[in-house]
């Protein structure tokens, strides 16, 4: 059977660990959404072409374990922007949505674009303000160098530039759960997360 949990919102709300914590409740497959656009803003900085770089993307490159710094989230954010690369990526993570043994993909444009057929569709979000200090606390214990300033500007930025633009815009789908994480644990996320999965998963399982 194949079973698709889309989990959307902006950076640093808490997707990745609900996303980490559903899949390994329900056994299902991950996929980090981002990672894809990460890895063609990585490409983009050598030098490449975004819709090059996004034809040519393979599997393997999403394994890197440097996709994950500032530079890389802005990079990404403005590849993410040119309709061609998005539409580079569409198969790959539609065919990864309707594997066997049921999905959860976590990024922008799941519930709206990518998966709008998705058993079930969570946008998680949290205020600017939350979202920011969660991203300094964790940049700090890896020593990364940055201030609350930085980070927070940062947040903004690519907050203002995901949602504005016109190809896939970051948007809860009409029919999406809303997880508000401000003033909530992303533990009790997870949890509210699960109870719903249950709810919507068919009456054999
Ligand atoms: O989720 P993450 O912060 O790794 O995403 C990096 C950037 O990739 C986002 O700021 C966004 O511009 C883009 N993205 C997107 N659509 C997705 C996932 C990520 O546009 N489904």
């Amino acid at each position: 059977m194949s079973f698709t949990v889309a989990i959307d919102g902006p950076a640093a709300a808490g997707k990745g660990t609900i996303s980490k914590g559903v899949a390994a409740h329900f056994g299902f497959a991950h996929l980090d959404t981002g990672l894809l656009y990460r890895a063609v803003g990585r490409r983009t900085l050598d030098g490449t072409d975004p819709i090059e770089a996004a034809h040519a993307l393979t599997p393997d490159e999403l394994e890197r374990g440097d996709l994950r710094t500032a530079k890389i989230a802005q990079a990404a954010s403005k590849v993410a922007v040119i309709s061609e690369v998005r539409a580079a990526l569409v198969d790959f993570q539609r065919s990864f949505a309707r594997r066997e043994g049921g999905a959860v993909l976590d990024g922008r444009d799941i519930g709206t674009v990518i998966c709008p057929e998705a058993e079930v569709k969570l946008f998680v979000t949290a205020s600017a303000e939350v979202r920011a200090e969660r991203r300094y606390l964790e940049l700090n214990a890896k020593g990364t160098d940055v201030t609350r300033e930085q980070v927070l500007a940062d947040v903004r930025e690519r907050d203002a530039r995901d949602a504005e633009r016109s190809a896939a815009p970051m948007k809860p789908a009409a029919d999406a759960v809303l997880l508000d994480t401000s003033d909530l644990s992303i533990e009790a996320a997870l949890a509210h997360a699960i109870v719903l999965i249950e709810n919507k998963r068919p009456a054999t399982h």
